[in-house]
């Protein structure tokens, strides 16, 4: 009897893997699942339900039960580990097979695995996978990029377990090398936005507005019902609802304020400062996690720097709708930032980006799934080569009509002493775009003054330069 061979294999059966491959088992596809845990590859052909699946801890005999070209994908912790498995499979893969590495790897590390496996005549692909395990098990948002004939292989089983919004898959090529790491470092860029945002929102919900849990829970449950939709605003409005497990009262009260990170946020600060790029709300974001790292010396400083601050008199409910404003407001700047940066990217790493499906793939599946992301795929299917989203007619009309929302919370966040980093640097974004006059002239001056920098002049073409007195 001829040995069943399997469509799609996995490394790594995590809750991610495995969710992800029991999402390809449903869709029609024979599975199989590595991992060097006996009972998460037991797990596997347990969930699976009778569907095809074969989960195993023997890597020769993983490989060997594929059909060729083996499509096998890697959902192991980005760094080392990919390149572990990668050797590790070398010894028994053949060319023409194909990796697919779905972690949230750096997108250099992706470069270099390109140019090595090209050498060794295996296809690859970088594919950005979001969605967390829920969205892994019931239809992610999948960015992949490498080369299109890579993608062809893998297009039929992405496109099925991939999330759908009108019926069109939440997958599309991204483009070339690591555009699929790049985008999905960037989503995770804006996600970090996003979230400092609603963290700004709440803060202000609470100490400028007295709202409790409960007042703060219909806010954002009110938010999400409107043009704010989003899976982020819907998890916040769930997250106000839950009882503390352990103990008394609601949980949000009893978690540390000191926020994680892995990584994707600072590549996208890093990487856009590289690129001269600026986008200052995803760099508030992070900056806030780095700040609320230091619990230890802010409890400290808490006494030490203890000022007076006033205490404005709100309308709750008028409070209540103009952050609701003021999130849409920003929520656009952070789009817009995370979309430039894109664009620059695509030029200077050749991807050849496509904004419009980018926009599109993110409707649903991801993290960063929002109502505003069909009038952003609209805006780039309108104008591909739009300088910043925030001059699309639709997005520049919403900016105008939400900005006195925005600087209201900030000067009443100003007065009563609550840090608003990310809202204020997503209006200072917006007034800075659209000043055709900044004050950085001065700053050439100085340049020139104390340097010999040279400087431009607005009245005539040349390099200038002047003996300051
Ligand atoms: C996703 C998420 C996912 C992960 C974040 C968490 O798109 O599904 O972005 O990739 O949850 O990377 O990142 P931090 O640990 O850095 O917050």
């Amino acid at each position: 009897m001829s040995q069943q061979l399997y469509d799609f294999g996995m490394v790594g059966l995590g809750v991610m893997g495995r969710n992800f491959l029991l999402n390809v088992a449903d869709n029609g596809f024979s599975v199989a699942g590595l991992d060097t845990n006996k009972e998460q590859a037991k797990a596997l052909e347990e969930e699976a339900d009778g569907k095809p699946a074969k989960g195993t801890t023997d890597m020769k005999e993983f490989v060997a039960c594929l059909k060729k070209p083996r499509k096998i994908m890697l959902l192991v912790p980005a760094g080392k580990i990919v390149d572990k498995v990668i050797e590790g499979l070398l010894k028994f893969v053949e060319e023409g097979d194909l990796i697919i590495d779905g972690g949230n790897s750096f997108f250099e590390d992706t470069d270099r695995r390109l140019a090595y496996l090209r050498k060794q005549k295996v296809q690859f692909l970088g594919v950005g996978v979001s969605g967390g395990a829920k969205g892994a098990r019931l239809g992610p948002s999948i960015m992949p990029g490498g080369s299109k004939k890579a993608y062809k292989i893998v297009k039929p089983i992405l496109e099925a377990v991939s999330a759908k919004v009108n019926g069109e898959p939440c997958v599309a090529y991204m483009g070339k090398g690591s555009a699929g790491n790049y985008v999905k470092m960037v989503h995770n860029g804006i996600e970090y936005a996003m979230m400092q945002l609603l963290a700004e929102a709440y803060d202000i919900l609470k100490k400028v507005g007295g709202l409790n849990n409960k007042e703060i829970q219909q806010a954002f449950e009110d938010y999400n019902k409107g043009r704010l939709q989003s899976f982020l605003v819907e998890i916040t409005a769930s997250i106000f609802k839950q009882k503390d497990d352990i103990g008394k009262g609601m949980l949000i009260d009893k978690i540390l304020d000191k926020a994680k990170q892995k990584g994707t946020g600072k590549w996208t600060s890093q990487n856009a400062m590289d690129f001269g790029i600026p986008v200052p709300t995803i760099d508030a974001a992070v900056t806030m996690r780095g700040i609320s790292s230091l619990k230890s010396e802010r409890l400290a400083a808490a006494k030490i720097l203890k000022v007076r601050v006033g205490k404005p008199k709100v309308d709750k409910n008028k409070l209540v709708k103009e952050v609701g404003d003021a999130l849409f407001f920003a929520f656009i700047t952070a789009y817009s930032q995370g979309m430039a940066l894109l664009a620059d990217a695509s030029k200077e790493k050749g991807f050849g980006l496509d904004l419009e499906a980018t926009a599109r793939i993110w409707r649903g599946g991801c993290i960063i799934r929002a109502a505003l992301l069909e009038d952003i795929r609209k805006a780039y299917s309108t104008d591909a080569n739009l300088p910043n989203l925030m001059v699309d007619k639709t997005f520049a009309k919403h900016l105008k009509g939400n900005h006195n929302a925005l600087r209201s919370i900030i000067k009443k966040s100003i007065d009563a002493g609550i840090p608003t980093l990310a809202f204020s640097t997503s209006l200072a974004y917006f007034d800075a775009y659209r000043d055709g006059r900044l004050p950085l002239n001065l700053t050439q001056a100085q340049r020139d003054h104390f340097g010999s920098h040279t400087y431009e002049r607005v009245d005539k073409n040349g390099i200038f330069h002047t003996e300051w007195e």
